[in-house]
């Protein structure tokens, strides 16, 4: 936009810091290095300035949707190349995510969530038959990852990846990390001049495994066209079928597409690390953990098969505690744009314009320690609500805000306490989180060994 956003105080020193950022580890970095830097800075990288937040207060009146709506930071736009204008990555004002969102709520209703709950269930099972007949090493990032591809597979799109039956990365999945990868690296490159000649060379670099995820979409919107039984009320079904209740109106082919493919990568990966991180904190606090197996018995009882109704699973208290504190220190999406409707005020000091945006950094919003208290980086299930609780937004916030947050929060209860319930979990003591930034947050390397338990024993 050419609009020089205002030096906050401070600045000078962190141009000399900004030749430390890391770019294949931004969050960390900023944790560990740019801590003091806030309430708001910005960093120059190849040309592009990235504004961030860390303060609570601040995020407070960023998350005001009155005075500042969604915006796409750079990463974001990168991804538009794949995405296109599928719910996530679309502009607020783009007729299709109004569109999509109208279709496509009925589909995160309770009702919704009651149909997929047995399929939910079934998916855990079969990672439980792998499970059992391995060695009870996991590498947890892998498997859950596995769980929860399949789970939006099976759930939205009747498309399994036959996760628990080969070691292989499916190649659809294989290409979507090539392509979220491209996309980041076209987020960054995408100020420089010359950046559509480099774009394409990366595009033509990848061309095949491009090729391969698209052809993969097609094929799940043909062979569901062409099926036996029509409709159906999964996303899928309600994408092909339905028209919007007012207008008329249907998503194209090639919208489809995109919301395929965003809801696939968007379904999974951040519930994936979110589990993740969940037992990377029980496996470090043997207090928390018992408090969380004693839950799992309680309702759950001796049957180390039993499985969860749907009403059930909300009465997992402790354990929606553990996943949300989890999500407090590692929010697996990490941040969120945010621009101002009008020109306005930040902090009382500094001007934005619509041009401008600021992305919440949530990682470091969510240890604001004049908030969080000097504890802010302990892990603590049980902490009380401090004033400004509210800036805690792992799912974003406002009309952009996840649509599959239940979904999420489901899926994971579920599986923390069926798991908890059938295996005792005991991470490698001289494990040292490290993690992965792809798109999302992930514990890298981390292994759990599991052995079964006799549940209230
Ligand atoms: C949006 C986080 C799980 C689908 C978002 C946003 C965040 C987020 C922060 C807002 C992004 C922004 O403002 O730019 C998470 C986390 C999850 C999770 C932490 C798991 C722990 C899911 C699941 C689904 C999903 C399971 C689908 C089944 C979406 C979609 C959007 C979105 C489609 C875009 C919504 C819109 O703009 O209309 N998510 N999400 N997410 N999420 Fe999630």
């Amino acid at each position: 936009s050419g609009h020089t956003f205002p030096h906050p105080p401070g600045r000078r020193r962190w141009m000399k810091d900004a030749h430390s950022m890391d770019p294949e580890r931004p969050v960390q970095h900023i944790l560990e290095h740019h801590r003091d830097l806030g309430p708001i800075f910005e960093i120059v990288v190849f040309g592009q300035k990235f504004v961030f937040v860390t303060d609570a207060e601040l995020a407070a009146e960023l998350n005001d949707e009155k005075r500042f709506v969604k915006a796409n930071s750079p990463a974001l736009e990168g991804l538009r190349g794949i995405a296109g204008d599928g719910l996530f990555t679309a502009h607020n004002d783009e007729p299709n995510w109004q569109l999509a969102h109208d279709l496509l709520v009925p589909a995160f209703t309770k009702q919704a969530m009651q149909r997929y709950h047995p399929v939910m269930a079934e998916t855990l099972d079969e990672l439980f038959t792998v499970w059992d007949a391995g060695d009870g090493r996991v590498d947890v990032g892998a498997d859950m990852t596995r769980l929860t591809l399949e789970t939006i597979g099976r759930t939205g799109f009747s498309q399994a990846f036959g996760s628990f039956t080969t070691d292989e990365i499916h190649p659809f999945v294989a290409g979507m990390v090539t392509a979220l990868t491209l996309g980041r690296r076209k987020g960054v490159i995408g100020a420089l001049p010359g950046a559509g000649f480099l774009e394409r060379r990366l595009d033509r670099r990848h061309a095949d495994q491009l090729d391969y995820v698209r052809g993969f979409l097609d094929d799940i919107v043909r062979s569901r066209r062409t099926a036996a039984t029509t409709g159906g009320d999964d996303l899928l079904g309600i994408m092909l079928d339905q028209a919007h209740p007012v207008t008329g109106e249907r998503l194209s082919d090639e919208n489809i597409r995109y919301q395929i493919l965003t809801f696939l990568v968007a379904g999974h990966e951040t519930t994936s690390g979110a589990l993740s991180f969940a037992f990377y904190y029980l496996a470090r606090h043997p207090d928390v953990l018992a408090k969380a197996q004693a839950e799992a018995d309680a309702i759950l009882g001796d049957d180390p098969d039993a499985t969860p109704s749907y009403e059930q699973v909300p009465r997992f208290r402790y354990l929606r505690k553990v996943l949300d504190e989890s999500l407090r220190l590692w929010p697996t999406a990490p941040g969120y744009a945010r621009s101002p409707r009008e020109t306005t005020t930040l902090g009382g000091r500094w001007t934005m314009t619509p041009d401008d945006w600021a992305l919440v950094l949530l990682p470091l919003v969510q240890r604001d320690r004049a908030v969080w208290g000097e504890d802010a980086d302990c892990f603590d299930p049980e902490r009380p609500k401090p004033r400004l609780a509210s800036t805690a937004k792992p799912f974003g916030t406002g009309e952009r805000a996840c649509i599959g947050r239940q979904f999420a929060v489901h899926e994971a209860t579920m599986a923390l306490a069926r798991i908890l319930h059938r295996y005792d979990v005991a991470g490698d003591p001289s494990y040292a989180l490290t993690i992965n930034e792809r798109l999302t947050l992930m514990p890298e390397d981390f292994h759990l060994t599991l052995t079964r338990r006799t549940p209230g024993a």
